[in-house]
């Protein structure tokens, strides 16, 4: 990334950081910002252990479609486990508070994000210090929608454009922020909360690159699959679990998703749990998709 103008205002939680809108970044500011972040940002506490997070997950887990991804229960185990390895610093645990509070809806979404991932990582990523390192970046892929006003965020009809794009915000600002408080630009966190909705064929943002990252295909598949089986209150009807997986599976046909990562999420939802690698994906197409669903569909 060299240069980067935001249309709007970044800030942090506590209002300590503060970029108005029309600001333009370069490497150089950038660096520099990042050297202004405190040392206080690097003490860690499990998410985990935050408020009712482990509950509220095991009680999401619990339904549709979530019971059926986690049906066995020595893997539901497992993978508890490995999230609970997840430490973070307080400014990005306090973000999982905010939207418990204001946007239940975004709550809900990191933490089924955060157990679909991994799940998934699990099959994806062989080695376990790196599997907890990815899987930490999937509750922070939406950091930025702090960033985003609260009607935006709880808005009861479809979006304008211009509130889209006020939305869309959220990658570019979790990146800065998620840059901000680890210090390093490079940062995985930041990586995904800027990448997450970008596509291989290059059709997604903030920047439309052809992306390929392994981490960030994963949380992209887990975010556009929570996406479609849950509401939203502009959005009353979800898909149902077979369209869902339907849906995602012609994205990957188009190579905008990983291949390798829908089969994964398929073998999940089969009864056998086969491993995803002997998982054959049918493409066609029996599920039948909601009445007026709005996934995607926004305000003139
Ligand atoms: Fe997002
Ligand atoms: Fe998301």
């Amino acid at each position: 990334m060299s240069e980067w103008t935001i249309d709007y205002p970044v800030y942090s939680l506590d209002r300590h950081l503060q970029l108005p809108a029309g600001t333009t970044l370069t490497d150089e500011d950038l660096h520099a910002l990042i050297s202004s972040s405190g040392a206080d940002y690097q003490k860690k506490y499990s998410l985990m252990q935050v408020g009712t997070v482990r509950n509220d997950i095991l009680n999401f887990l619990s339904q549709p479609p979530g019971n059926a991804v986690f049906s066995n229960e020595k893997e539901l185990a497992e993978v508890i486990e490995l999230m609970e390895q997840v430490q973070l610093a307080r400014p990005k645990l306090d973000s999982v508070e905010y939207f418990k509070k204001y946007d239940p809806y975004t709550y809900r979404h990191i933490l089924m994000v955060f157990a679909y991932s991994t799940l998934l990582t699990r099959d994806l990523v062989p080695n376990y210090q790196a599997r907890i390192r990815e899987v930490a970046t999937s509750p922070l892929h939406d950091f930025g929608k702090i960033c985003v006003p609260l009607e935006i965020l709880t808005k009861a009809s479809p979006l304008t454009r211009d509130e889209r794009k006020n939305l869309e915000h959220h990658a570019m600002a979790g990146y800065l922020l998620l840059c901000y408080y680890s210090q390093n630009v490079r940062h995985v966190a930041a990586r995904v909360a800027r990448d997450h909705h970008e596509r291989r064929t290059g059709s997604g943002y903030p920047r439309g690159i052809n992306q390929n990252d392994r981490m960030v295909e994963i949380v992209a598949v887990c975010d556009i699959y929570d996406a479609l089986t849950s509401t939203r209150p502009y959005r009353p009807v979800s898909f149902d679990n077979r369209s869902a997986l339907e849906e995602i599976t012609m994205m990957a046909e188009r190579n905008e998703v990983s291949w390798e990562v829908v089969q994964a999420l398929v073998a999940h939802n089969r009864k056998g749990k086969p491993r995803f690698t002997e998982c054959s994906v049918s493409l066609d197409k029996r599920g039948v998709t909601p009445p007026n669903n709005l996934y995607g569909i926004f305000a003139a």
